[in-house]
């Protein structure tokens, strides 16, 4: 059986510069035997603000679009999640589909994190791997981080070339870390 691995692409912008990433990593991904990834967008799940009467860490989401999120994203073996940096943090459209994450989505399963940003998204990643902390996930250690200056050319993602190895060394990880 395949592992299969969602790549979660956080920005919800029309210009998002990230769509390309996660098309990127999950092509990158597939190249590592036995691993299958899919690209999720998060503009197709319109999540509105989480506003649940109950935390999903008590009871699953209201809200159909908070449950076909869960349903979706708990489907897969592992996740990875593709973010930009904002504000020295994720965007605040990744953190709100987590906030709806009922904890056995992520619970136990291996993660792994891309970040862009002007400053590599570094800050982006290590906030994301506290806010997954809280769901028992394994973060592993390799990540991707890749500079909006450097990895693109006239508004294209054209990762440099030494970037080649860096997803499927992450993705090595993420197997070596799934059951
Ligand atoms: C609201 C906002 C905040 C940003 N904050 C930062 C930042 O703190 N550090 C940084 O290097 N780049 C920052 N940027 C630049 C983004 O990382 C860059 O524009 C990136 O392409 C945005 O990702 P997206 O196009 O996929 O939405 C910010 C961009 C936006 C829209």
């Amino acid at each position: 059986m395949p592992i299969r691995i969602a790549v979660v692409h956080g920005s919800v912008r029309p210009t998002s510069a990230g769509a390309a990433v996660a098309d990127w990593v999950a092509a990158q991904s597939s190249l590592v035997d036995g691993v299958e990834a899919e690209v999720l967008r998060l503009t197709d799940f319109n999540l509105p603000f989480f506003a649940e009467e109950l935390p999903p860490a008590i009871a699953m989401p209201q809200n159909p679009a908070g449950v076909a999120w869960n349903e979706k994203l708990g489907s897969y073996d592992a996740v990875i999640f593709v973010t930009p940096e904002y504000d020295h943090s994720i965007p605040g459209s990744l953190k709100n589909a987590i906030d709806y994450l009922v904890p056995s989505v992520l619970e136990s399963k291996a993660t792994g994190v891309v970040g862009y940003s002007y400053q590599l998204g570094l800050r982006a990643i290590e906030h994301l791997r506290q806010v997954l902390g809280s769901f028992n996930s394994f973060v592993v250690g390799p990540h991707v981080a890749l500079h909006v200056a450097t990895d693109w050319t006239d508004g294209e993602f054209t990762p440099a070339a030494f970037r080649e190895g860096e997803v499927p060394a992450m993705v090595r990880a993420i197997v070596a870390a799934t059951n």
